[in-house]
C-alpha cells in the first residue's frame, strides 16, 4: 500500500504554475498526482471528485485560479479584459459543486485579492494571487492542526470512534478535520478503535478513510452504512466525529448523505455526535439547514458505478443527493480551530464567527 502521508492532497507548483492534486478517483489502488492548468481541467477534477472534501476543494480552487490567471495574463491585453476573463473563469469553477461553502469562500477571497490590486502591474497582481493561494493553503493546514488539538481532549483511551465519509487528510491539505483528533490521539499512544462507514454510493469511507487511517497504523474497521446502529447498541462506539460541507448560522450541518441518519441513531443510543470543521466551512449568511443547496448527482453512481454489471433494473428511478442536513439538536459539539462550540449554536457561532 503506497504511503500518502508526506504528500499534500492539493499543492501548488510555482516553477511551472499548476495545481497538483492526488487523484482521489483512483484510490486506494493507485496514487497518481494530477497537474491541472486550465479552468476546464479544474472544474472537471472537482465535479468528478478527483479533488474532493470541502477544505481541499477550497484550497484547490484558490491555487487553480492563480494558475488560470497566469495564462489569462498572457492572453489578455487590457486590465479590464484580464479582470473580466478572471471573473468568468472563477464563476465557472464555482459552478462545479454547490454544497461545500469552501469553494465560493476561497474563490471570493481570491477575487477580492485581485480587485484590491487594480491599477498595479500584471506581475504584482499575479504575485498577490499566488501569495493568497499559498496563504489559504497554509491556513487550512493550521486550522486542521488546531481542530485536532481541541478534539483530542474529547477522546478517551479505549474509545470506539465512528466516522462517516472522508473528512480525513484527503479532504483537506493535511491532518483532516474529523480525523485530526484521531491522528493526535494515535500519536499520544492512546488505544482507540475507528469504525469507518463505507459511505454509499461513492465509497469515500471505504476507499479513502479506511485507507488513510489503516496505512497510518490506526486500528481501523470498515463497516457498511447500515451497521453502525448495531455497534452502538452493543456499546462498541463511544463517540461519532464527522466533517461538514457547510454549517448554517443556527448550527445545522450539511455533510455527506447518510450523516443525519448516523446522528439520529447516535442520539437514540446516547452516543455523542461531534462535527469537526474549520471557519472556512461556517456560513453565517445561510440562516438554517433548509437554506443549503444540496447537490444532486447522477443515478448511475448508485446503480452502475463500481460494479462490473448494473446492480439495479434498467430505467428504475434513482434519488441521489450527495449530502444531507443534520439538525443542530442532534449535535453534541462543533469542533473548530477556535475551540469546541456547544449549544445553543446560534449564540456560540455568532460569538466566535459572527
Ligand atoms: O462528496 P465529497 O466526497 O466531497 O463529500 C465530502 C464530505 O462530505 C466530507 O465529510 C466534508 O467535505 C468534510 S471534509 C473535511
Amino acid at each position: 500500500m503506497e504511503d500518502i502521508k508526506n504528500i499534500d492532497t492539493v499543492d501548488i507548483d510555482i516553477e511551472e504554475p499548476a495545481l497538483l492534486a492526488i487523484d482521489q478517483r483512483l484510490l486506494p489502488n493507485e496514487v497518481k498526482i494530477l497537474r491541472l492548468k486550465t479552468k476546464e481541467e479544474i472544474y472537471d477534477a472537482i465535479k468528478t471528485l478527483a479533488v474532493r472534501g470541502a477544505p481541499a476543494i477550497g484550497v484547490g480552487a484558490a491555487i487553480g485560479m492563480y494558475v488560470v490567471a497566469e495564462q489569462l495574463a498572457k492572453d489578455c491585453k487590457s486590465e479590464d479584459e484580464f479582470f473580466a476573463a478572471y471573473k468568468e473563469a472563477s464563476d465557472y469553477i464555482n459552478s462545479s459543486r454547490p454544497t461545500a461553502v469552501n469553494l465560493s469562500w476561497a474563490l471570493k477571497r481570491m477575487e477580492e485579492c485581485l480587485d484590491s490590486r487594480r491599477g498595479e502591474s500584471r506581475d504584482t497582481q499575479l504575485l498577490a494571487l499566488r501569495d493568497e493561494a499559498i496563504t489559504i493553503k497554509n491556513e487550512d493546514i493550521e486550522m486542521c492542526r488546531k481542530i485536532g488539538e481541541y478534539g483530542v481532549e474529547l477522546i478517551h483511551p479505549g474509545d470506539g470512534i465512528l466516522t462517516h465519509c472522508n473528512a480525513g487528510r484527503l479532504a483537506t491539505v493535511r491532518y483532516g478535520t474529523a480525523t485530526s483528533p484521531i491522528y493526535q490521539a494515535h500519536e499520544r499512544g492512546m488505544d482507540i478503535h475507528v469504525y469507518c462507514d463505507e459511505t454509499r454510493p461513492l465509497l469515500q469511507g471505504a476507499r479513502l478513510t479506511s485507507y488513510e487511517l489503516f496505512s497510518a497504523g490506526i486500528d481501523t474497521t470498515l463497516i457498511c452504512d447500515g451497521m453502525s446502529a448495531s455497534l452502538m447498541r452493543d456499546g462498541r462506539i463511544q463517540m461519532v466525529i464527522v466533517g461538514c460541507d457547510r454549517v448554517a448560522a443556527n448550527g445545522d450541518v450539511a455533510n455527506k448523505i447518510g450523516t443525519s441518519m448516523v446522528a439520529a441513531v447516535a442520539k437514540y443510543y446516547g452516543v455523542p455526535f461531534y462535527v469537526a470543521g474549520p471557519g472556512s466551512t461556517i456560513d453565517m449568511s445561510t440562516p438554517t439547514g433548509r437554506d443549503i443547496v444540496i447537490e444532486q448527482r447522477d443515478g448511475s453512481e448508485v446503480t452502475d458505478k463500481w460494479y462490473e454489471r448494473p446492480m439495479a433494473p434498467a430505467g428504475v428511478g434513482v434519488y441521489n443527493p450527495a449530502f444531507d442536513v443534520t439538525d443542530h439538536e442532534l449535535i453534541a459539539g462543533i469542533i473548530t480551530e477556535k475551540g469546541i462550540l456547544r449549544p445553543p449554536y446560534t449564540e456560540a457561532l455568532k460569538k466566535i464567527f459572527g
